[in-house]
């Protein structure tokens, strides 16, 4: 233990981040994907190129810190890199990669290469695209032409950002570095970008570029790329990101401990691991709340138990309550005859249980694929993304009545 540590009250230096997107203390259960990534920032330095890295799994798996770990990485190891979470507006998506992109070039390391980088941004930036796209003039108040417009400023972007790519690809080609995107929250990209980034991802490794799409999303991921291009199938490497082993997981509540000069003794260890399941999320959550409820070193099973329910709180405000609180009425009868089934089931036996078509119910189901509270694995079935949604539903609905409203 640190001096600094060994004076510190124990609670203060709970080492334990439940959160969305909270960067873990220790990482666990990701050593082949950190290999995966450091073998391709060495090639990419040596001029070879591999395919981009398609991550997909339930919330709450650890996708997005992984995607943050994996930029870190990059930039550490002379990279350019842009992070952005997609929102399926392909105006405000291009925004925000084109903002993304001039920051990587102003915050790129070796100034030479700097300079190149923010000529090509000037360069496609200041190159008229009207010639191809044949623009209507707009007129307010039109709104077809306002429409037009729209579909012209997005195709531009799409031109622009193929150019910039092309062009910042070569230059950092030179320099021995890449350019590397990394798409969070990616099954809910416009089409439009979508599109274009596979598109650009094609081109560019035909080209033997080094430009690499890191995506995560949803399970339904590889699925939507595929929809958007055929060939995307063979583009990128898929990765499914799912429960950890309980070796892995009894690293994640014990290694932050000991880093800090504590530990968990067996029997608390073993009763966290079973709480965990495998979920990432839950490791944070419980080894919190142990943590806080212990004065003892090693931490015993009788703080696991006393921080259980703390953790189980933190679990629903962190995880369930906001998402059952998005859907409607009737979206939340949707999702309590789902959670009658377990965390899957088909569009049919929600209709059967609900007694309506299920023609009827096509429109709330969308609605709450839209949401992100559930998606389809395959035609005609439906899962919750969230593990443990349909526990939580089951428990807050305990009767016939759909009242409950979070409190
Ligand atoms: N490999 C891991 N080991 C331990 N904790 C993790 C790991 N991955 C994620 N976590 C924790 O799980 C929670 C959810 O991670 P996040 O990346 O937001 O998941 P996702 O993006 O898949 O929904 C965070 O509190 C994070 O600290
Ligand atoms: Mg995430």
């Amino acid at each position: 233990m640190s001096d600094i540590a060994a004076k510190l009250p124990l609670h203060s230096l709970n080492p334990f981040m439940p959160g969305a997107g909270k960067q873990p203390p220790e990482l666990v259960g990701r050593t082949h994907d950190l290999e995966l990534m450091d073998r391709m920032l060495a090639r990419t330095k040596l001029g070879l190129v591999d395919r981009g890295i398609i991550y997909s799994g339930l919330r709450g798996m650890g996708k997005t810190v992984l995607l943050l770990k994996f930029n870190a990485m990059s930039i550490a190891q002379g990279m350019a890199t842009v992070q952005i979470e997609a929102n399926g507006d392909a105006a405000a998506e291009y925004d925000e990669l084109f903002h993304e992109l001039s920051l990587a070039i102003m915050r790129f390391r070796k100034p030479g290469v700097r300079q190149g980088l923010a000529d090509a941004f000037s360069r496609v930036e200041s190159i008229s695209l009207d010639f191809v796209l044949g623009s209507a003039k707009v007129e307010l108040g039109d709104s077809d032409a306002r429409d037009t417009a729209r579909d012209d400023a997005v195709r531009a972007s799409s031109y622009r950002f193929e150019l910039l790519v092309e062009s910042l690809a070569e230059e950092l080609k030179n320099a021995g570095s890449g350019l590397l995107v990394f798409v969070d929250e990616f099954q809910d990209m416009s089409p439009e970008v979508m599109t274009t980034l596979i598109t650009v991802q094609h081109k560019m490794g035909q080209r033997n570029m080094p430009f690499y799409i890191i995506g995560a999303g949803l399970p339904n991921l590889p699925g939507t790329l595929t929809k958007a291009r055929s060939y995307a199938e063979r583009l990128f490497e898929y990765r499914r990101i799912g429960r950890l082993d309980d070796a892995a997981v009894a690293d994640g509540f014990q290694k932050p401990a000991r880093d800090l000069g504590y530990s968990f003794d067996d029997a608390a260890l073993s009763r966290l691991v079973g709480l965990a399941n495998g979920y990432p999320y839950f490791i944070q959550a419980y080894g919190k709340a142990a943590w806080d409820a212990s004065d003892s070193n090693p931490i015993a099973l009788e703080a696991v138990e006393k921080g259980e329910p703390v953790a189980r709180e933190e679990l629903d405000e962190g995880l369930y309550v906001s998402r059952w609180q998005r859907a409607t009425p009737l979206g939340r009868e949707y999702l309590a005859a789902m959670a009658s089934f377990g965390d899957s089931c088909s569009s049919a036996q929600v209709a059967e249980r609900m007694g309506r078509a299920a023609s009827d119910l096509s429109a709330i189901r969308l609605s709450l694929i839209e949401l992100g509270l559930v998606y389809s694995p395959e035609r005609g079935r439906i899962s919750f993304t969230v593990p443990g949604m349909d526990e939580f539903i089951r428990r807050v609905t305990p009767s016939e009545s759909q009242s409950y409203d979070g409190r």
